[in-house]
């Protein structure tokens, strides 16, 4: 009898980590799942997962900016999924060497870790803030890197480091680029939670910073299904390369919180809040995604319209359950 494949997760208690972990135990996976290392013991959302999904899960608390807790995490497994980081661009304005700690350093250590032990399989998780304001649309994984933020420059130097072990010593690694993921368990730093969140809350009037900038959101079931899809696809095919996983389309922050207020069925009125404004050079005012790359080397492609996942999001926070979960009174940096 075989055995099921082990992947390690980092970052697993998280947003997307969360719903890795259960798209990876859906596909026969069992998961070692690496929480962030808290004197709560919490482990995050994973917590809430399913008891026949944790059945094939094992929670390991760790740090990724610690090279022991890494390899030991990363130990006789399969494949490595590295998600871990410090991802809110306000607060990187306030702490800038914990993100390079984390971003930077703990990418290393994956990295060094895949090395020492031969793990056949690493995906690493970049993003599309690296890319900056649109230079070109869609934005293909040739556009220019322009760091406008120290959280997309600390990304940008785990994706070179990654770029280089490949190039060096033929580390097996693979770079996501996910352009803005939304859904179920998302923190409340980003735009769709914080409008959902608010509402679901009993609150008619939000606060939000720049209402004119375009993003292109993601259902996150597709956006770990692109995790899943350069994880298992042969090595020929994405070893080595980098994708972007978005949907095409974008949207401008006043039209998406139009948008949720026609899914809410309820008025929103908005109000622009000066301590959310970016400083001018820092805000990134356009990304849509090209992801033919993607579609092309695994056959991926989004399952969700954006319509679609906010009513699955909608229906998570209108529970009043998960929405207990959240500080909707506070401005969540
Ligand atoms: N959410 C998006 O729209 C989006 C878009 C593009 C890329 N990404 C990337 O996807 C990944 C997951 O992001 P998310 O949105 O799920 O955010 P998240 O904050 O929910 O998940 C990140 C996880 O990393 C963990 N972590 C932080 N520091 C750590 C450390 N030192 N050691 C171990 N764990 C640590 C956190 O506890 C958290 O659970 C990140 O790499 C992020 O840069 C996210």
């Amino acid at each position: 009898m075989t055995s099921a494949p082990l992947a390690a997760v980092t970052g697993a208690e998280g947003f997307i980590g969360s719903h890795l972990t259960e798209s990876l135990v859906a596909r026969g996976y069992r998961v070692r799942a690496m929480a962030q290392y808290n004197s709560f013991s919490s482990y995050g959302w994973l917590e809430t997962l399913a008891p026949d999904v944790l059945d094939q899960v094992e929670i390991v608390l760790g740090d990724v900016r610690d090279p022991g807790s890494v390899r030991g995490l990363l130990e006789g497994a399969d494949c490595a999924y590295h998600l871990a980081a410090l991802i809110a661009i306000p607060y990187s304005y306030r702490a800038p060497h914990s993100y390079v700690d984390t971003n930077v350093t703990g990418t290393l250590n994956v990295l060094e870790a895949v090395r020492a032990l031969g793990t056949p399989r690493l995906v690493h998780t970049s993003t599309s803030e690296t890319y900056g304001t649109a230079r070109t649309v869609p934005i293909t994984e040739d556009h220019p890197i322009n760091t406008q933020s120290p959280y997309a420059a600390s990304k940008a130097g785990g994706d070179r480091l990654a770029d280089s072990y490949h190039a060096s010593f033929e580390t097996p690694v693979v770079t996501l680029r996910p352009f803005n993921t939304f859904g179920p368990r998302q923190s409340m730093r980003a735009v769709i939670p914080t409008v959902i969140g608010q509402v679901a809350a009993g609150e008619r009037v939000i606060t939000l910073g720049d209402l004119r900038p375009t993003r292109d959101f993601s259902y996150v079931k597709d956006t770990a299904a692109a995790f899943l899809a350069v994880g298992t696809a042969p090595a020929e095919r994405v070893v080595g390369r980098t994708f972007n996983s978005g949907t095409g389309t974008e949207i401008s922050v006043g039209d998406l919180v139009a948008l949720i207020a026609k899914v809410m069925d309820v008025p929103i009125e908005v109000r622009e809040d000066t301590e959310r404004l970016r400083p001018a050079a820092s805000e990134v005012m356009r990304l849509v995604a090209d992801a033919s790359r993607l579609t092309a080397a695994t056959g991926w492609e989004p399952g969700h319209s954006l319509e679609q996942g906010l009513a699955h999001t909608v229906e998570f926070f209108r529970d009043p359950a998960n929405l207990a979960r959240y500080k909707t009174g506070i401005y969540n940096v």
